[in-house]
């Protein structure tokens, strides 16, 4: 057996709207699968929910709610660390040094701030930087790893890259993180516009299946999923992008290879197809609304509060050598 260390993963998500299927395929169940074989710290990110328009006394109860939600799907505290990123400052510290080292163009191509500010969010300085502030997450705690789904690529390519622009300046510091994305469901796309990503923030009620939706519900919502009016069952992105995205959630609850799936539905017509999907789905969800509603408001926070005190103890050390890195000695 090896004694080297575990290495070290980590993630974030925004306590914001509702936590859905595509979360959960997409990241969440690598959160809790990657537990035991590296040291992992889980992160609700809230500085980030602060970059869109946002009410106080909601960004409370989404926090709550988030850290419920994973500790129902089996992250555990006991092993990993889970906690909200404004209890450790350090967070935004960093996102200023490396801020002075990103430069303007990177910024500009970034697509989310793009989509965001076209979809009619102010634009501000945090939403603008808002990558800087992600690679400062990963960046603190040294992560090798990050679990995420494909619609984090660009911004673990930044990460990568400001972890580089760092190191060339200031010696070697940061391990260059990979991203960990799955090889199915990694977009998991919506149920009423099956070409755009399945999204917290989507108004369409019937876009989305929440992790905590009542299976009928569940049903109805891919019943009446978007599809095309050719019967046959078949993956091919372009053609069929509803029933392709049906097959990939199928894949991601079952484990099951997409082609195995088309041989098995591919003829049998898109209600049988659609209801197979659906119990697929209600039976991966089943367990976590049980543990959901097992689980206390005081639980979280206790558990916030420890696994935040410990992150800011195993911050300290790191940033102190950053700190003696870029010209900030302790006196
Ligand atoms: P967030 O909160 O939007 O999403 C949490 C995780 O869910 C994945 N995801 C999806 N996967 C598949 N299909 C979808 N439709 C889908 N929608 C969301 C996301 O890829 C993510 O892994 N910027 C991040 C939060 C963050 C972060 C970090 C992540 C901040 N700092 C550091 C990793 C490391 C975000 O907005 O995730």
């Amino acid at each position: 057996m090896s004694n080297d260390p575990k290495q070290r993963i980590f993630s974030g998500m925004q306590p914001t709207g509702s936590i859905h299927l595509g979360n959960y395929l997409g990241a969440f169940r690598n959160w809790v699968k990657l537990q035991d074989e590296y040291d992992a710290i889980y992160c609700i990110v809230d500085l980030h929910a602060m970059t869109i328009d946002y009410d106080p006394v909601d960004l409370e109860r989404a926090r709550i709610e988030a850290a419920k939600v994973l500790l129902a799907l089996g992250v555990d505290p006991d092993r990993s660390l889970l906690y909200a990123q404004s209890q450790v400052p350090e967070h935004a510290e960093l996102a200023w040094i490396l801020g002075t080292l990103t430069p303007m163009g990177v910024l500009n191509r970034m697509t989310q701030f793009k989509d965001k500010t076209s979809a009619g969010h102010a634009s501000n300085l945090g939403l603008y930087s808002y990558p800087v502030l992600m690679a400062a997450d990963i960046l603190l705690y040294r992560a090798n790893l990050v679990p995420v789904g494909d619609d984090q690529r660009q911004h673990i390519e930044t990460t990568r890259d400001l972890a580089e622009r760092f190191n060339n300046r200031f010696g070697d510091i940061f391990p260059i993180p990979e991203p960990y994305i799955p090889t199915t469901s990694a977009r998991v796309m919506s149920l009423t516009d099956p070409t755009a990503k399945m999204s917290k923030s989507d108004p369409q009620i019937r876009a989305t299946v929440g992790l905590l939706d009542d299976p009928d519900i569940i049903r109805k919502r891919i019943r009446s999923a978007v599809t095309d009016s050719d019967p046959v069952v078949r993956y091919d992105t372009e053609a069929k992008p509803g029933i392709s995205n049906l097959l990939e959630i199928m894949a991601g609850c079952t484990g099951r290879t997409i082609d195995s799936l088309v041989v098995e539905y591919g003829d049998g017509g898109y209600g049988a197809f659609k209801d197979a999907v659906a119990e697929a789905v209600v039976e991966e969800l089943a367990p976590v609304k049980a543990g959901y509603t097992s689980i206390t408001n005081g639980d979280v926070r206790a558990v916030l509060r420890s696994s935040g005190d410990r992150a800011r103890e195993m911050v300290k050390p790191y940033q102190a050598e950053v700190h003696n890195a870029v010209g900030l000695k302790a006196y």
